[in-house]
């Protein structure tokens, strides 16, 4: 099969190959011995690939490896007592191995995929959505009335913060740092838009009648301070990655004074160990994607041969909502 490989670890532009290799048994690492094995038609793009061919992520996979988290595509096989079977259209999280033209993914991580969304959309729908919904519902709380602050806005995390915001019955505001980002943040359904290099903080304050109840923070960075900042009364800053490149600290006599919360959202390490809680977000992701409001977004699309450019557009600060390698049309 054709397959994207990470061949050493000099980074996006040099690092990968086009290789033709074997076909993976149907077992998975997070499965061992079982696992659906699924024809991928496109393969979603992340930081942690970008991460990966610098040898900079915590999953250090011996060279050469195939990287790639998440797939959509076809069943061609799946374990006895799966909720998918051959034929299926699905979306799977495979967590590496997804460049590629066939992948294989553990049943409790692969889901139906409907037939709403193509296949590009299917390869967004996993990471970023169940991130959402983790970070927002499960860590932030979020309930319906309530408003949140989503930085990073029109990235793949944040369009999908967006729409699970929405689908839980919240307002969002988005950050964003150009006049495009503005476009793609109010196409995901922002309900506010504002700019990271403007008075974002008060205009958040202002927007959410004194201060926002959560925020949900891929970026960090010289931000954080003015996040916490934004917050209500008993609001809370949800962390999810560092784009912004540096690690925020805070001291928390912040927090005493105006009541308020950091939390944690590593959904990764806290959801791979419990097959039943990955079910379940399923369910709620695709019931959001059955009333209409989770419609990923396919920013770039990308023949495998152009995994660098994928790659490196995320690299570079340049993407917006999902790449996707398309392996097949
Ligand atoms: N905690 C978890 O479980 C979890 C799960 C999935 C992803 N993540 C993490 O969440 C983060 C966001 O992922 P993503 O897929 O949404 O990324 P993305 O699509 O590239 O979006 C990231 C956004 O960050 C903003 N940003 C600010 N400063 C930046 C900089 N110096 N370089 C690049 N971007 C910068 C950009 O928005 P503006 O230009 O508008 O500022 C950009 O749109 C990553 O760190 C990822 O590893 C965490």
């Amino acid at each position: 099969m054709k397959a994207v490989q990470i061949v050493d670890l000099s980074g996006p532009d040099t690092a990968l190959r086009v290789q033709d290799i074997p076909e993976p048994e149907p077992s998975h690492m997070l499965s061992p011995g079982s696992g659906v094995v699924v024809d991928v038609r496109a393969a979603g793009v992340s930081f942690p690939e970008v991460l990966q061919t610098r040898g900079e992520y915590q999953l250090k996979p011996p060279l050469p490896f195939v990287p790639g988290s998440e797939v959509a595509g076809i069943v061609r096989s799946a374990p006895e007592g799966a909720g998918v079977q051959e034929g299926d259209r699905v979306a799977a999280f495979c967590a590496l191995g997804g460049f590629a033209e066939v992948a294989v993914a553990p049943e409790f991580l692969t889901f139906p995929l409907s037939d709403e969304l193509d296949f590009a959309q299917g390869a967004g729908l996993i990471l970023n959505y169940h991130t959402a919904w983790f970070a927002l519902r499960l860590r932030g709380r979020l309930t319906d009335g309530e408003t949140v602050l989503v930085h990073g806005a029109a990235g793949g995390v944040g369009t999908a913060a967006i729409q699970v915001t929405k689908g839980l019955g919240a307002r969002a505001i988005a950050v964003v740092s150009t006049d495009a980002k503005e476009r793609v943040a109010r196409d995901a359904g922002a309900d506010e838009v504002v700019r990271s290099d403007g008075a974002w903080k008060d205009e958040a304050k202002e927007l959410s009648g004194g201060g926002v109840d959560v925020v949900l923070d891929p970026v960090g960075g010289d931000r954080f301070l003015d996040s916490l900042r934004s917050l209500g009364e008993g609001g809370r800053l949800v962390v999810v990655g560092f784009t912004g490149g540096s690690i925020p600290e805070v001291k928390v006599n912040r927090l005493l004074l105006n009541n308020t919360e950091v939390v944690g959202a590593g959904w990764g390490a806290y959801v791979m160990p419990k097959p039943d809680l990955n079910r379940e977000i399923g369910t709620a992701v695709n019931r959001l994607v059955d009333d209409g409001f989770v419609r990923p977004i396919v920013g770039a699309r990308f023949r495998p041969e152009q995994a660098a450019d994928a790659l490196k557009l995320i690299d570079e600060r340049g993407a917006t909502g999902k790449v996707v390698l398309e392996f097949r049309d």
